[in-house]
């Protein structure tokens, strides 16, 4: 069973800019002088902002020269506190991050591979990007974004070096993601490895599209903006063991918050379907999947559920704690 990483260590924020209005980018170093932890490429940093209040962000540099860490956060309207709290901070604090840790890494392979980023989820391609560009791997990074204005956002982030392997579409110039999505799978080598990072909706396109033409072992996810619930949830009971309470989850809230409110201490530390802390196993129910965590093998078994963000398909959850 795979195991959240808790080492924990301080680094200053040593520079803030912001990229538009709403997207800051971050520089982070070393308090002590030592070197940063090293960082697989697709990895993310824990940034502990308060108690209960800890959130994942890509590192988006290349992992082989990285004497620094950066990120760049999106402010987001819905936000529960994390990127409010991100873009509120001050040049010269200390905060305490995690070392960082890959749910998102680079698979091993010699064929192409398709980066395919969707709004801020453009930042851990930019790391991937990187590292592909040094193993001589022949790859494509696309960039969708709605706006024009968004399109060169992350320009002074792209490498040099493969500068030319990057192609850039805004929705509002007429062709819409979709349409985009669904012309780039009729023509996509069927040995490609396709990584896509983004909001939901964006997820679920690139996998309606890409997955038929590729096959579900050669396609990957990151799912950015993930909502614990949304208001157009069904609701679903809930029952923590086969002899526990009955629980009832609404549609505006998550299996974690549930749990909690009825005492039920549950350990979490994205709250984004990403890290796995808060994994639980499935008893009886149908569990729906809206995690970036499980593989596709597990999500098929069915055994497990990341209850930070995923729900039911079958109106009855009953879930236990991981033996
Ligand atoms: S807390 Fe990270 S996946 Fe749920």
């Amino acid at each position: 069973m795979r195991t959240p990483d808790t080492d924990c260590f301080d680094v200053r924020l040593t520079a803030a800019s912001m990229l538009s209005n709403d997207i800051r980018l971050f520089e982070l170093q070393s308090v002590t002088g030592a070197p940063l932890p090293a960082f697989e490429a697709g990895a993310s940093l824990a940034v502990h902002l308060a108690p209960g209040l800890v959130r994942q962000y890509s590192l988006l540099d290349d992992p082989a020269t990285c004497q620094r860490y950066r990120l760049a956060v999106k402010r987001e309207a819905s936000s529960r506190g994390g990127s409010e709290a991100m873009h509120g901070l001050p040049v010269g604090q200390v905060l305490r991050v995690s070392r960082p840790a890959n749910h998102f890494p680079l698979r091993p392979g010699e064929g192409r591979v398709l980066l395919l980023g969707g709004g801020i989820g453009i930042t851990p391609l930019l790391s991937m990007a990187h590292a592909l560009a040094r193993q001589s791997r022949d790859f494509r990074l696309i960039y969708y974004c709605r706006e024009a204005r968004a399109l060169d956002l992350f320009d002074d982030l792209v490498g040099a070096q493969w500068r030319s392997r990057v192609e850039k579409y805004a929705s509002c110039q007429g062709v819409p993601t979709r349409t985009r999505l669904a012309r780039l799978g009729e023509s996509l080598a069927a040995d490609t490895q396709v990584y896509a990072c983004g909001p939901a909706g964006f997820i679920d396109e690139a996998r309606a599209c890409l997955q038929g033409r590729v096959g579900a072992q050669r396609f990957f996810e990151e799912r950015f903006q993930v909502d614990p619930a949304r208001t157009d949830d069904e609701a679903f009971a809930l029952q923590l063991g086969r002899d526990g309470e009955a629980l009832w989850v609404p549609g505006d809230k998550s299996i974690v918050q549930v749990l909690r409110e009825a005492g039920v201490g549950i350990e979490t530390s994205c709250e984004m379907g990403l890290c796995g802390t808060c994994l639980m196993r499935v008893v009886e129910g149908e569990p729906l999947h809206r995690d970036s965590y499980l593989s596709e093998q597990e999500r098929h078994d069915g055994h497990l559920i990341v209850t930070c963000v995923s729900r039911c398909g079958s109106g009855k959850l009953i879930i236990d704690r991981l033996e």
